[in-house]
């Protein structure tokens, strides 16, 4: 479904993103690890193409996003939930929705409206708070609107940036159950998350990014079982800086 080999992404001041290769099947959830600043934000933006310094290839599905601005990538399937949830505050939860869908172009009401009811029935509070000004909402209730905001667009790869991020432990279980009602229909995710304990149980394989490099790929489970886990991690960080 993805197939990414030597994407290098940055800022102008050097790559920070260094020769990336992943492959992703579709319906893999996949779990993106590694330390403050070793470049996963940057990997989505490039991804997602926010970042438009960027090189390599990236085919999904046959197409190279590569090629492509931003709402053209939306619009082949793949979108983005980015870190801090970038919210309009003025604007109420059901306009920040409909946001979502301004790069389905061409569809008719009805396709909308089937999206807003496939979000709204995912999280049943944002039907209650549809009128409510996004910057009034709780930080849970944001990244909700953040989450339904990218699925408006009918997705077919979901990236998510740290969405428990700052997020109280129950809001944090409401927004991994439907997570995992996404993941369980069949939806592809990369996930970042900085707790192994949301991450690997919830993705199949993980990717621990080290200074813009993959430095580890294994299989979630197996991943999880090791006794050396936190070590292994250490070991990493030190071995590449
Ligand atoms: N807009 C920007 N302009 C310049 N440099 C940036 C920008 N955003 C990030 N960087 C730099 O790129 C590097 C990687 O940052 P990035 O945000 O991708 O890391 P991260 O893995 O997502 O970290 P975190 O876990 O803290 O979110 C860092 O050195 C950071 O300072
Ligand atoms: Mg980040």
């Amino acid at each position: 479904m993805l197939d990414i080999s030597d994407l290098c992404a940055g800022y102008g001041h050097g790559p920070v993103v260094q020769g990336v290769n992943m492959k992703i099947a579709r319906g893999e959830t996949i779990a993106l690890l590694g330390p403050n600043g070793a470049g996963k934000s940057t990997l989505l933006a490039a991804l997602s193409g926010t970042l438009r310094e960027r090189s390599g290839q990236v085919l999904m599905d046959g197409a190279d996003l590569m090629k492509m601005p931003t709402h053209e990538i939306v619009g082949h399937g793949l979108a983005q939930v980015p870190e801090g949830r970038r919210m309009f505050a003025p604007m109420s939860v059901e306009d920040n929705l409909r946001l979502g869908t301004v790069r389905l172009a061409g569809r008719s009401a009805s396709t909308v409206q089937e999206r807003f009811d496939y979000v709204y029935k995912l999280f049943p509070r944002l039907a209650e708070r549809r009128t409510q000004l996004t910057g009034t909402l709780s930080g849970g209730e944001q990244q909700m609107v953040a989450i339904g905001r990218a699925l408006m667009s009918s997705p077919r790869v979901l990236l998510l940036d740290e969405p428990f991020l700052g997020l109280a432990p129950k809001v944090v279980d409401e927004i991994r159950r439907t997570l995992n009602t996404l993941r369980d229909g069949g939806l592809t995710m990369v996930l970042v998350e900085q707790k192994l304990d949301i991450a690997l149980p919830f993705t199949s394989r993980a990717y621990v990014l080290i200074k813009g490099r993959v430095a580890l790929s294994e299989a979630s489970a197996s991943l999880a079982g090791r006794p050396d886990l936190a070590q292994l991690y250490f070991d990493l960080a030190k071995t590449n800086s």
